[in-house]
């Protein structure tokens, strides 16, 4: 069987990073005969500016058709006059609009050579291994009614609307679970069923769903504002944390600074499965932007990225091994190479493909 990539470096950085991808992919192509086809596509600025926007409906179908899609990073200060619909950061949102990608996936890992560059204690963080299940394509950054409202008398009315119907809860507590079973088997829900109604029936749908469906698994729940003071407090209580698409864009920017830099963070958003194959759609990405202040230097950090390439393995190809083996080899290079920005006294300098080098070699 083949496995279809679709490849969208993107803007800035995007691109340099995407090469070390690749060469880890040609190599396993090589080597294990993993046969993987990818193919190249434009996306963000530089497929505004050769396309006419910053996704095209060829592009899009071929992330429709991919078994994975892996985008590196968008946006720059050259498209800053854009219109708002053709902006750089349109391109991904339609992308993970049109694949329904409702479940965002982001692992907080502290690996063990960088635990003393954490702004937490080294016995806080040690051993760290979470992972954050945030629902992406519903809640108050969508709901309606969502405007802003003149009310006559100099006053206006800003109005955002928070709404989760249960086949939305239903499945973000699914993936939550099954992500679960891979790992410690624990789950942590977080929402504000104290002030809202909408966490009072995430809480009854998380629940029911356990209840029903996964009670060998554990189920916890904390209050939203409780587990941003948790995560920081004491994060290794943590196995899998799911929450909605507010709560998980703040928790999850909090996660990802317990374990350094940006340059280090990955993603993955997925899809529901195909009835027919079981394969869920599935975008993976590093958290970071198109750094414009170091695109161009050859000196980004490609780890956040191949990492994105570790988890596409994982949960798109079953490749558990080849998964482990790839972090692991993060994990090992972080001992005596590093990019600027993670930078530490006995260890050596080095740039993007070098970095890419050592984890290829590894
Ligand atoms: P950024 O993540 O691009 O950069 C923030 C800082 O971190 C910069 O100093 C940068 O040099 C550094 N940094 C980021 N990734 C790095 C890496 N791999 N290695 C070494 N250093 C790294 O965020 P910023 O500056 O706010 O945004 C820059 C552009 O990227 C903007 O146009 C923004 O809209 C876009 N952006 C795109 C995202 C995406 O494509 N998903 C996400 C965030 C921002
Ligand atoms: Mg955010």
């Amino acid at each position: 069987t083949t496995r279809k990539l679709l490849l969208l470096p993107g803007d800035g950085i995007g691109p340099e990073a995407m090469a070390e991808v690749e060469k880890l992919v040609a190599v396993m192509n090589e080597a294990t005969g993993s046969s993987f086809v990818t193919e190249t596509a434009l996306v963000g600025g530089a497929a505004y500016d050769a396309e006419g926007a910053p996704v095209s409906d060829a592009t899009m179908a071929l992330a429709l058709a991919a078994d994975a899609v892996l985008f590196g990073a968008v946006g720059g200060p050259k498209w800053d006059g854009v219109a708002y619909e053709m902006r750089p950061e349109a391109g991904l949102l339609r992308l993970r609009k049109d694949m329904q990608l409702f479940a965002n996936l982001r692992p907080a890992i502290c690996y063990p050579a960088l635990a003393d560059a954490s702004s937490l204690k080294r016995e806080i963080i040690e051993g760290l291994d979470l992972l954050i299940v945030r629902e992406l394509t519903g809640g108050v950054y969508f709901g309606e009614p969502k405007e802003i409202i003149d009310l006559g008398n100099g006053q206006k009315r800003a109005i955002d609307t928070q709404v989760y119907d249960t086949y939305e809860i239903e499945r973000i507590a699914r993936a939550a679970f099954e992500l679960a079973r891979t790992r410690r088997g624990k789950v942590t829900s977080m929402e504000k069923r104290n002030v809202m109604k909408s966490g009072l029936y995430w809480n009854e749908v998380v629940t029911r769903i356990h209840r029903d469906e996964y009670a060998d698994l554990t189920l916890e729940h904390m209050l939203a504002d409780s587990g941003g003071m948790q995560l920081v407090r004491a994060p290794r209580q943590f196995d899998v944390i799911v929450t909605d698409n507010l709560f998980g864009d703040m928790l999850s920017d909090i996660a990802a600074m317990l374990t350094g830099s940006l340059g280090m963070l990955p993603s993955a958003s997925l899809g529901a499965a195909d009835a027919a194959t079981g394969r869920r759609k599935a975008l993976y990405e590093p958290v970071h932007g198109s750094a414009p202040d170091i695109a161009g230097q050859g000196i980004a950090n490609p780890l956040a990225m191949i990492a994105s390439f570790a988890m596409a393995l994982r949960y798109s190809f079953a490749m558990i091994a080849e998964a482990d083996a790839l972090e692991a080899s993060i994990a090992d290079v972080l001992e005596s190479v590093r990019t600027g920005d993670i930078m530490a006294d006995g260890c050596r300098r080095v740039g993007t493909s070098e970095m890419g080098d050592a984890v290829v070699t590894r």
